[in-house]
């Protein structure tokens, strides 16, 4: 038995470090020198190229190097066995900063006050508290209710939207397509961290926008197919969306030719919102490994219908 590492993005020495400290039974193939594919029964991944996991027949699991599996599930090679997600694993924390970083931007006009210093302007505009500023997140599981409870103890209006709806103290909670629009109007700022599945797939479009109040703000570090850019583009030159903080695009890396690139209303970051860092996410993944070793079941167990 043994475990296959494949990632483009995921320096293989320190997992290779963690397995020989706690598994030292279990060897650690790196792709593309594997010696046996028969010999692999977990899959540690993190976009594999299609067709790549259907060439391990004794395949009892794919542990994905990351918390969204959109694109593994779907690929229809991907085989039929259990794939894994990360849950938190350090990346719950990262993507709760660049939230809180988000809001606090635009919250405390820092764009304005950039503009300004370029122009040598001293000018104080007028304060905002954070009570008066409603800030709604799109999914509200690990990673979600994190930045609920940081947006709670920094005093603003918390509202969150997820299919089935979750309570969590001090938020506003609203569920499902029905209670979508409800949940949009009260935002000055929506904050997306959905996974991406044939339900969210293109839910940040003109219908979003025009549901927020007008002059909200737009963060997007769930995936780049929730959003559809070009109506983004169109709603912050209409003023109806007065700025967004995009992390991650249809396209990456995002292409030279695009627009979001130079709007003077969007600040484009290169995927880095909640980066897998193998210190963190080692115990998750290996905790997993020995449970499926023990015959128990592992956590992070993705619903393919659901697709998280
Ligand atoms: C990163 O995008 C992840 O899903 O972990």
């Amino acid at each position: 038995m043994s475990v296959l590492f494949y990632s483009e993005a995921d320096d293989p020495v320190p997992w290779r470090q963690a397995f020989a400290a706690a598994l030292p039974e279990m060897p650690f193939q790196v792709w593309p020198d594997v010696e046996d594919t028969e010999s692999v029964r977990y899959a540690l991944v993190w976009n594999p190229p299609s067709g790549l996991l259907e060439k391990l027949p004794n395949l009892r699991a794919v542990l994905a190097l990351g918390a969204g599996v959109d694109a593994l599930l779907a690929d229809p090679a991907t085989p039929q066995v259990p794939v894994l997600r990360l849950l938190d694993a350090g990346l719950a924390p990262q993507m709760a900063e660049y939230a809180v970083y988000a809001v606090l931007h635009f919250h405390r006009r820092m764009r304005d006050y950039e503009k300004q210093q370029k122009q040598r302007i001293w000018n104080q505009l007028a304060p905002m508290p954070a009570r008066s500023w409603s800030v709604g997140i799109m999914g509200t599981g690990v990673i979600g209710g994190l930045i609920l409870e940081h947006l709670v103890t920094l005093g603003y209006l918390a509202c969150g939207w997820s299919r089935s709806g979750t309570s969590i103290q001090g938020v506003e909670s609203f569920a499902g397509e029905a209670e979508l629009e409800a949940f949009l109007s009260k935002c000055r700022v929506v904050i997306n961290v959905l996974p991406l599945t044939p339900h969210t797939i293109g839910i940040l479009g003109r219908r979003t926008f025009n549901a927020m109040p007008r002059g909200s703000y737009v963060v997007n570090i769930g995936r780049g197919g929730h959003l559809i850019e070009e109506e983004l583009v169109a709603a912050l030159d209409s003023g109806q969306i007065a700025g967004a903080m995009l992390d991650v695009f249809n396209e990456e890396p995002l292409p030279q030719s695009s627009p979001l690139w130079s709007h003077p209303n969007v600040i484009v970051t290169p995927h880095i919102a909640g980066v897998t860092i193998a210190a963190e996410a080692e115990a998750q993944v290996i905790e997993n490994v020995k449970r499926m070793e023990r015959g128990e079941q592992p956590v992070g167990v993705v619903d393919r219908a659901k697709g998280y």
